[in-house]
């Protein structure tokens, strides 16, 4: 079926699903073993099929690669790795008629060190227009070579790399909250605000539907740079320390002084404004790791951005009365502001929740697993509970985020051996955490061929592991029962029943394990417990496990169809 119509000025995100790929590891048309933009457009009626809204892409603009991408070195051309502005005009046609939107990553708190920007910089010297754009001060001590405060990166060591001038001496030190290779804009420049909303402009003008905005509650810091020591419990993307300190509460947590600095949100009603001045609706999505919901939803104010991703409810663990009241506080928290919530579950850098969500070990989320991670997660009780934890999502009003491969019911891949790693955590931590390329790997298509298809060729870039065979696309596809079922089933049954634009009315009564609400015609169940449950009356729609009766296993979720009394 192509030709679908994209209807405007509806604002479709607020219900839509939106699909994330991972360049590197969707699909591989030139058999290199890497992703690429031709590898893309040719799964995207695979992507139709399954019936999503829209497609996010991170990035695949020229880039060293240090960081996966997340290190532009040009925000306005394509990586040759990935193939050209050509084959990006090729993908963005090919999904607007099969009816599906394109939102692109941005990636505005950093560059890539090769960036003709931050060279120039190095070359101009302190004091200059140029080093101006990027965050360098002097340093500590007698001869400046204590970095200028304590901050640490988030991938591990610290945040201050010093710079050597041209005559060799030791010069300034530029910060880089993440990767040495990614130094740190500095926001107070009008020019660099200047740059954006150009890199905006562009990618607006080809017909991109969205952004969505790396690190985007990071790019404003505190004036004076202050030293912060972050809590031990804290996300080292930011949020509020699981466990707050006594006399702070909720409401007033402990901000570091890089993450969730007022200042951001006056660039968000410029970057609203610019996208307004396009036809169609266009949106931008937040990545703002900040707790609590009620302080994110700030990023979603009727003039700055339209979404932000729900890390909340990402990081809730498969428990009844805490997946309840994070769906409370979010349809609160954004409602408030009349933004729609979102919902996720995975993404690239966060261990894959069909591994997740049988995890035993403490504080693993964010930093990998990998063959000697304590508590090693059982596959088996990892795919029913997230097949159940899906289909609880994909019945909740707002818009929902998958990520590649999880309609595949891929786990983590946690063999991986040293040497084919690549994420910079890994190094920047002796191998101390293993980072995020285990919820990387290239996802398989077909279980008979090389590389299970993902590429023409044989290769991948990170080696997938075996058993993804039976997971492959073509061992799913029209199996009743299977994963890559369940989700088409759902995302059918969520457009047809309106479950996106709906409601949460609890239902109570099932006992402490099951969360069970009733939205518009349908009635969900999910049980978060070993045992089983009785179903209440209404036809069955979809279940993530087989029903034994009208009975509902543990770790599985079911949508009926209400009875009206
Ligand atoms: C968040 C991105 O999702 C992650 O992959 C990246 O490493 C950091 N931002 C830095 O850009």
């Amino acid at each position: 079926m192509t030709g679908t119509k994209l209807t405007s000025g509806t604002e479709w995100w607020r219900t839509a699903v939106i699909y994330q790929i991972y360049p590197r590891s969707f699909a591989d048309a030139n058999g290199d073993g890497m992703g690429d933009l031709a590898g893309i457009s040719s799964r995207l009626p695979q992507l139709q099929e399954l019936g999503i809204d829209a497609i996010w892409l991170s990035p695949f603009y020229t880039s060293p690669q240090r960081d996966a991408g997340y290190d532009v070195s040009d925000y306005c051309d394509v990586d040759p790795l990935f193939g050209t502005l050509d084959d990006f005009e090729v993908l963005q046609r090919t999904a607007h008629d099969l009816g599906i939107r394109v939102i692109v990553d941005i990636v505005p708190n950093h560059s890539s060190s090769d960036h003709g920007w931050f060279q120039a910089a190095l070359a101009a010297g302190p004091g200059s227009a140029e080093r101006a754009r990027y965050t360098f001060r002097d340093g500590k001590g007698e001869n400046g070579d204590l970095p200028p405060n304590n901050w640490e990166s988030v991938f591990g060591g610290l945040a201050w790399t010093r710079t050597t001038d041209p005559d060799g001496t030791p010069g300034q030190w530029y910060l880089h909250l993440f990767d040495t290779s990614q130094p740190d804009f500095d926001w107070d420049s009008e020019w660099v605000r200047e740059q954006f909303r150009a890199v905006l402009r562009f990618w607006l003008d080809r017909g991109v539907d969205g952004f969505r905005v790396d690190v985007a509650h990071g790019m404003i810091k505190a004036p004076g740079l202050p030293d912060y020591t972050p809590p031990a419990e804290g996300g080292s993307m930011g949020g509020a320390p699981a466990t707050l300190e006594p006399g702070i509460s909720a409401e007033s947590p402990v901000t570091a002084p890089y993450w969730a600095q007022d200042g951001v949100h006056e660039i968000y009603r410029d970057w609203h404004k610019v996208l307004a001045a396009y036809p169609g609706d266009r949106v931008l999505a937040a990545e703002a790791w900040v707790d609590p919901l009620s302080q994110m939803a700030k990023w979603v104010r009727p003039d700055e951005m339209h979404q932000a991703f729900n890390f909340a409810y990402l990081e809730t663990p498969w428990n009844a009365a805490k997946l309840r009241s994070v769906i409370d506080e979010s349809i609160e928290a954004f409602g408030n502001v009349g933004a729609p919530s979102t919902w996720v579950l995975s993404n690239h850098d966060v261990v894959r929740h069909a591994s997740r969500l049988a995890l035993t070990g403490e504080n693993l989320q964010g930093h990998g697993i990998g063959p000697k991670t304590v508590g090693l997660p059982d596959t088996a009780v990892g795919l029913q509970r997230a097949r159940a934890a899906s289909a609880l999502m994909l019945s909740l009003p707002g818009s929902s985020y998958l990520y590649q491969g999880e309609e595949l019911g891929l786990p983590e891949a946690v063999d991986l051996p040293d040497h084919a790693r690549e994420d910079p955590t890994w190094f920047r931590t002796n191998g101390e955490r293993y980072g995020r390329d285990g919820c990387r790997v290239p996802i398989p298509w077909e279980g008979a061929s090389a590389s299970f298809g993902f590429s023409t060729g044989a290769k991948s870039w990170l080696p997938q592991p075996a058993e993804w065979a039976g997971l492959a696309r073509d061992q799913q596809n029209g199996v009743a029962g299977s994963t890559l079922e369940l989700y088409k089933h759902a995302l059918n049954l969520r457009r047809e029943h309106s479950l996106a634009s709906g409601t949460v009315e609890w239902i109570d009564g099932f006992g402490p394990d099951v969360v069970a609400y009733r939205n518009g015609a349908v009635t969900i169940v999910a049980n978060t417990g070993a045992a089983s449950v009785q179903l209440p009356a209404g036809d069955v729609l979809l279940a993530s496990e087989d029903l034994v009766g009208r009975t509902l296993p543990g770790d599985a979720t079911a949508w009926l169809r209400a009875v009206t009394a």
